[in-house]
């Protein structure tokens, strides 16, 4: 299963591709957790990255085209991967239209979460993760049994620096500009799935499942 999740910053991508991960047993592959990771490890990379994430902009396309292309070489994503925020421009549309060909790879979906302006905002200032395993809270729609302790692993949670209002802004512009165009593209290739990111988790878990494998409840 080759899928990737499309949608703006708060859409649902990362609480949803974790869900498609354990369900067909392929990894969960997040360029934005990529990069924290080797920003918490203060590697070149993630010094690089962070002069852009922390103001809302997208890391340049070469340098997470390769970050892409190593991880998906990786082992454990040999029988497939949910992909949540890559591709986020045509150009690395393109070029991730390259790589999955010359390792002789096809997607079957790519999926675009819908969830109005107001509600991902709402989302966005209200989420804490947990440094150390990942998962992911929300004060009021997903709070852990403890406030702000992660309920998994016992860590304390940390707020994201880009969830702060005016980078939320300019992460919500950037996407409308860069990666919105997106969707257009994959419905001409026949690979769209819209589902409506608005609902409880379970809802929308049930609805990109259903789309995914077909069926119509
Ligand atoms: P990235 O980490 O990918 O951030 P994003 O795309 O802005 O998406 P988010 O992680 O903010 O939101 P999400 O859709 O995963 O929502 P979540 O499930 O957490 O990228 C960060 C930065 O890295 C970028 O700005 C850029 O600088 C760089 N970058 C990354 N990829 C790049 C690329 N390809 N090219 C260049 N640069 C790149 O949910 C949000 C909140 O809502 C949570 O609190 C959750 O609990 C809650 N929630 C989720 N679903 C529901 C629901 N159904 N109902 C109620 N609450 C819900």
């Amino acid at each position: 299963m080759r899928l990737v999740l499309l949608g703006p910053p708060g859409a649902g991508k990362g609480t949803q591709a974790d869900r498609l991960a354990a369900r067909y047993g392929v990894p969960h592959i997040s360029t934005g957790e990529l990069f924290r990771a080797h920003r918490r490890e203060g590697t070149p990379l993630g010094k690089e990255a962070d002069r852009y994430m922390a103001t809302g902009r997208l890391v340049p396309d070469d340098v997470t085209e390769r970050m892409v292309s190593e991880r998906i070489d990786r082992e454990d994503a040999r029988q497939g991967f949910i992909l949540d925020g890559f591709p986020r421009t045509m150009r690395q549309a393109e070029e991730f239209a390259d790589i999955l060909t010359v390792r002789g790879l096809r997607l079957d979906r790519v999926v675009a979460l819908e969830v109005p302006e107001p509600v991902l905002k709402e989302r966005l200032t209200g989420r804490s993760a947990c440094p150390s395993c990942g998962a992911v809270y929300h004060r009021r729609f997903h709070p852990p049994r403890r406030a702000g302790v992660c309920d998994a692993c016992g860590t304390l949670l940390v707020e994201r620096a880009d969830d702060r209002p005016e980078t939320v802004t300019e992460r919500l512009r950037v996407y409308a500009a860069e990666t919105a165009p997106l969707v257009a593209y994959y419905r001409s290739r026949g690979l769209l799935l819209e589902v409506d990111g608005t609902g409880e988790v379970d809802a929308v878990t049930a609805a990109m499942v259903a789309g995914i494998e077909g069926r119509h409840d």
